[in-house]
């Protein structure tokens, strides 16, 4: 767990980048920084691996003062992941991962091997491991940006917006990736983003900055939604608050029925028996579509007849209800599909249905209780530098606070031969 115990910052100039700051991020889990620029959030994060020195409070690590620790050793248990990779353009891709290894004196094939192993981890192709920076897409480059991270496999990760650059659709791919690897590594991630929707598909908690250095409030997605601390809070979340918190009322709390559900082998004039859409699936249960009973042919069964895409459905296990309306809303007849985990029919929900589950699960959501998960890891550490431009760790120790790190290491490139 990394503490901050009334943190300050204030620069000589009289900014005051932290202000009094109290917080815990909790072993395992992700806790997002967001707020507005100048809110003090990359502050805050390099307050952790000693890039900025508080004047005032203590950062901890498992109940270790970071200043125990000389910052080099500190680093080597924390991996950094800025915006734009930052990574080293004289170096290779399988070099760029293993800067870490190679700084602990690993054997090159075993660092090489690891830095390999990494990027397919990370979704990338091995065989691009001899690249250098400039022939990768802009995604492809922050994939090696948190493979460098991990080499290690520090305990501690710190992301200070690591997937702004590049556009939604890769970045929504790097957010899916990036939990696909949380729940394998159970990092301690500190991430920082000014985007909301981004912190809360990521965040286990969020903290909200605001300018001076305040936060204002600490809670998870769902609290934060639901109860934003002030006028400030509600307003940095937006007006689609309330839209958002149906992604964590889970799809299953809703209704579903088998009403107007029929085999493609019922003879039409069963059908018109039904309201005005009916839903047919095979034998095995899987939906094929929409038949509306007023277009239905004469004769025949119902697998011949013009069925109307069922277009996406929901799953009953796993989606949640803003899922289920959505795929209501997009459905021809008005009604959502739920299916299981093979694709076969679990019940249809219509957005009557939908909209009585919500204002159930929103009249029983309880008080959120204000809990600290109280498991603890063994203290993690340490890696490079400044998050402005590509900076390489610092072999011996790091830059000391105040002071830019040096934009080239002090061996000529740190690779060993
Ligand atoms: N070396 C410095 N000297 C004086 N003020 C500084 C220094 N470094 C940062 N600041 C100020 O500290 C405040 C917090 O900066 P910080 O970079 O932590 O904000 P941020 O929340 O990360 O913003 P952004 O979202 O724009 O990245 C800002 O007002 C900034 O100008
Ligand atoms: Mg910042």
């Amino acid at each position: 767990m990394i503490t901050f115990e009334g943190v300050t910052k204030r620069y000589p100039d009289g900014t005051v980048a932290l202000d009094d700051v109290s917080l815990e991020c909790p072993t395992g889990k992700i806790t997002v920084f967001v707020g507005t620029s100048g809110g003090g959030k990359t502050t805050a994060l390099r307050t952790i691996n000693r890039m900025v020195e508080p004047t005032g409070g203590r950062v901890l690590i498992d109940g270790r003062d970071v200043r125990d620790s000389r910052p080099a050793e500190l680093r080597r248990g924390i991996g950094y992941v800025i915006q734009h990779a930052g990574l080293f353009p004289h170096r290779t891709i399988e070099d760029n991962i293993a800067t870490v290894p190679y700084l602990l004196r690993w054997n090159k094939k075993k660092a090489r091997e690891t830095a390999r192993e990494l990027m397919e981890r990370v979704g990338l192709d091995p065989g691009m491991a001899g690249r250098y920076p400039f022939q990768l897409s802009g995604g492809q480059q922050q994939r090696v940006g948190v493979a460098r991270a991990l080499a290690a496999d520090p305990p501690v990760m710190l992301m200070d917006e690591p997937f702004s650059a590049v556009d939604p659709v890769v970045r929504g791919e790097l957010q899916a990736e990036f939990l696909r690897l949380q729940a394998e590594l159970h990092k301690t991630i500190v991430f920082v983003t000014h985007d909301i929707d981004e912190a809360i598909k990521l965040g286990d908690r969020i903290a909200v900055f605001r300018t001076g250095g305040k936060l204002v409030q600490v809670a998870s997605p769902q609290e934060l939604l639901s109860r934003p601390a002030d006028d400030f809070v509600a307003g940095f979340i937006g007006h689609d608050r309330g839209i958002r918190r149906l992604s964590f009322i889970p799809a299953a709390e809703a209704p579903l029925t088998e009403r107007d559900v029929l085999t493609a082998a019922t003879p039409v004039a069963t059908a018109r028996a039904a309201g005005d859409w009916v839903l047919v699936v095979g034998e095995d249960r899987r939906p094929l579509g929409w038949a509306a009973t007023g277009a239905l042919p004469a004769d025949g069964v119902l697998g011949e007849a013009r069925l109307a895409p069922i277009g996406h459905t929901f799953t009953v296990g796993t989606d949640s209800v803003r899922a289920a309306l959505d795929a209501a809303i997009l459905s021809p007849s008005g009604r959502a599909v739920g299916v299981d985990g093979d694709g076969r029919l679990v019940g249809v929900a219509d957005q009557h249905d939908l909209s009585a589950a919500i204002t159930a699960a929103v009249n029983a959501a309880p008080e959120p209780a204000d809990t600290e998960p109280a498991d603890t890891e063994p203290a993690a550490v340490a890696e490079p530098a400044d998050g402005l431009a590509p900076v390489d760790p610092v072999p011996v120790d790091g830059p000391e606070p105040g002071e830019p790190a040096p934009a080239e290491p002090a061996s000529k490139d740190g690779v060993p031969d």
